[in-house]
Order: structure tokens, then C-alpha cells, then sequence
């Protein structure tokens, strides 16, 4: 991920305050997962642009526990549709760090196809990362 394990609850203010600020900017949402109540993860888009493009990023993230359990199988469709039919974008995209095979799977299964290699793309913890671009149409 391109960030460390929260230590505190600043961390967990800091994440929410950025939350809030794409929703208000309207580049974005970022919701809680949640099972019986309890927070295991998040997801939403963001990086949205409808001007220059009619796109934007799904970005997704469970608690290790709930791993290889088939939440965001049921939580990507809903990602998809608040994309496409709620905000009517063409195109949604998905960054991925090589190797993560159980997001890419993610990916396939759900119609996105693998655009290619972004060669040192992001930087995050002290040196560059390639991502690999996933990108879905509406139609
Ligand atoms: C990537 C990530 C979000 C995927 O979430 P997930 O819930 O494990 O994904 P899925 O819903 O597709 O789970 C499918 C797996 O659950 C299994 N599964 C178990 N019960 C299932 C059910 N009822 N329905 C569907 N799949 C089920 C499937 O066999 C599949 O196993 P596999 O991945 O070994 O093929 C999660 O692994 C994660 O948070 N990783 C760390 C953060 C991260 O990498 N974020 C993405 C950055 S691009």
C-alpha cells in the first residue's frame, strides 16, 4: 500500500478529513466497508474528471482478516454502478502494484481489461513503484 499501518488516531483523522475533502470537491467518495457493524475496509472513486474525460479510479482496501472471503466481490459491483449509472462516467480505471494478484484477479473478473505498465508512476515510501493500469467502459 502507499501507506504505513495507522499508529494513531491522527492517522485515522487524517484519512477521513481527505475522505471528506474529494467528496466536497466532488472529485471523489470514499466509503466504510462494514460487516455486522464493525469497519473492515474501505472503497470508493476518486480522481474523478468530467471535463477533460469521463473517468475515474475505483481504490479499495480490507482489514487482512477479511482477505480471499468474497466482500469486494460483492462491494466492486456496487463501486461500478455508483460509476457508471450514478454519475454516468465512461471509463473507470484501477492502479495496482505488480504482483498484487489477488486485485488484479479483482479486476478481471469484473471486465477490466490490463492497459498496460506505468513505469515508475508513483512515489511513495522513499522510491518509485510501477503501477499496472486497469481500465473498464461503460459499455
Ligand atoms: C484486493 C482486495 C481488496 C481484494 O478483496 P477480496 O475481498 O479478497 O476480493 P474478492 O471478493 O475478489 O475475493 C475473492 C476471493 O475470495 C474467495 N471467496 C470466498 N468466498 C467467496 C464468495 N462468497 N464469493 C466470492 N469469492 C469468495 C474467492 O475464491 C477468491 O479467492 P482468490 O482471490 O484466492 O481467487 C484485498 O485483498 C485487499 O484489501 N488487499 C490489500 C489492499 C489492496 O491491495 N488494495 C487494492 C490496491 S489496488
Amino acid at each position: 500500500m502507499d501507506i504505513d499501518p495507522l499508529i494513531d488516531l491522527a492517522g485515522a483523522g487524517g484519512i477521513i478529513a481527505w475522505a471528506q475533502d474529494i467528496a466536497a470537491a466532488g472529485t471523489g467518495v470514499r466509503w466504510a466497508i462494514l460487516a455486522d457493524e464493525a469497519l473492515i475496509g474501505t472503497c470508493g472513486l476518486q480522481n474523478i474528471e468530467c471535463e477533460r474525460g469521463s473517468r475515474g479510479e475505483v481504490a479499495y482496501d480490507l482489514s487482512p482478516a477479511w482477505w480471499g472471503r468474497g466482500v469486494m466481490a460483492e462491494v466492486l459491483p456496487a463501486l461500478l454502478r455508483h460509476g457508471f449509472e450514478t454519475l454516468g462516467l465512461r471509463r473507470l480505471e484501477a492502479f495496482v502494484n505488480p504482483g498484487n494478484a489477488r486485485s488484479e484477479r479483482l479486476l478481471l473478473r469484473h471486465a477490466f481489461f490490463l492497459e498496460g505498465t506505468l513505469r515508475d508512476y508513483a512515489f511513495w515510501r522513499g522510491r518509485f513503484w510501477d503501477q499496472q493500469i486497469y481500465a473498464r467502459l461503460a459499455d
